[in-house]
């Protein structure tokens, strides 16, 4: 396995990130809302954007799963659904990537199914060229190519998620 140098460095995340929580700061200023993140991908990106964000808010988890080992297998788990009830609630949807969109669409709809008075959608990460299902994306920090990445909660086998940067990921033969 070979893991490339810093694609994304620690320096580029924490001032993205920091850009895309005062954007989201200022439009959920006079909204209490709830921050929902999909795991396990978004932990780091979670943890990092939310502190930054000067808004109040409640936060919980969805515990997913798709992929098997660097194929998404369009066939989405959910290992855990929330806590909260988010009828009539503002709901920030956060994951790490969008890269088929099949997990944030599948999750999406079972989160309208429930009524909320918004949601929105926040990923650091954007495999554009990936996208087999349209998925509104309302905060987007990079568009990044066809490669497969790991670091700053993105994994290969739950490897590598420890990372504080974003590295592109190589199989070694
Ligand atoms: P999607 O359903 O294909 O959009 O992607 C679902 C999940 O697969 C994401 O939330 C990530 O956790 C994971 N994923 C997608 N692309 C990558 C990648 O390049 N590296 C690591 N995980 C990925
Ligand atoms: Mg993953």
């Amino acid at each position: 396995m070979i893991i490339g140098k810093p694609f994304l460095t620690v320096e580029q995340i924490q001032s993205k990130v920091q850009e895309m929580a005062s954007e989201i700061s200022k439009d959920y200023e006079r909204k209490d809302f709830i921050s929902v993140g999909i795991l396990k991908g978004a932990f780091m990106f979670f943890t990092d954007l939310v502190r930054l964000i000067h808004a109040p808010m409640s936060i919980d988890f969805f515990i997913a799963s798709s992929y098997a080992k660097t194929e998404s297998t369009g066939e989405i788990k959910l290992h855990a659904d929330l806590r909260e009830n988010i009828r009539d609630r503002h709901v920030l949807l956060i994951d790490d990537i969008a890269d088929t969109g099949l997990t944030l669409l599948h999750i999406r709809n079972l989160l309208l199914a429930r009524k909320p008075a918004s949601l929105r959608t926040c990923v650091l990460l954007d495999k554009k060229s990936r996208r087999k299902a349209e998925v509104p994306l309302d905060y987007v920090g990079f568009e990044i190519p066809n490669e497969y990445v790991v670091g700053y909660g993105l994994d290969y086998e739950n490897r590598f998620r420890n990372l504080p940067y974003i590295a592109i990921f190589k199989k070694s033969t």
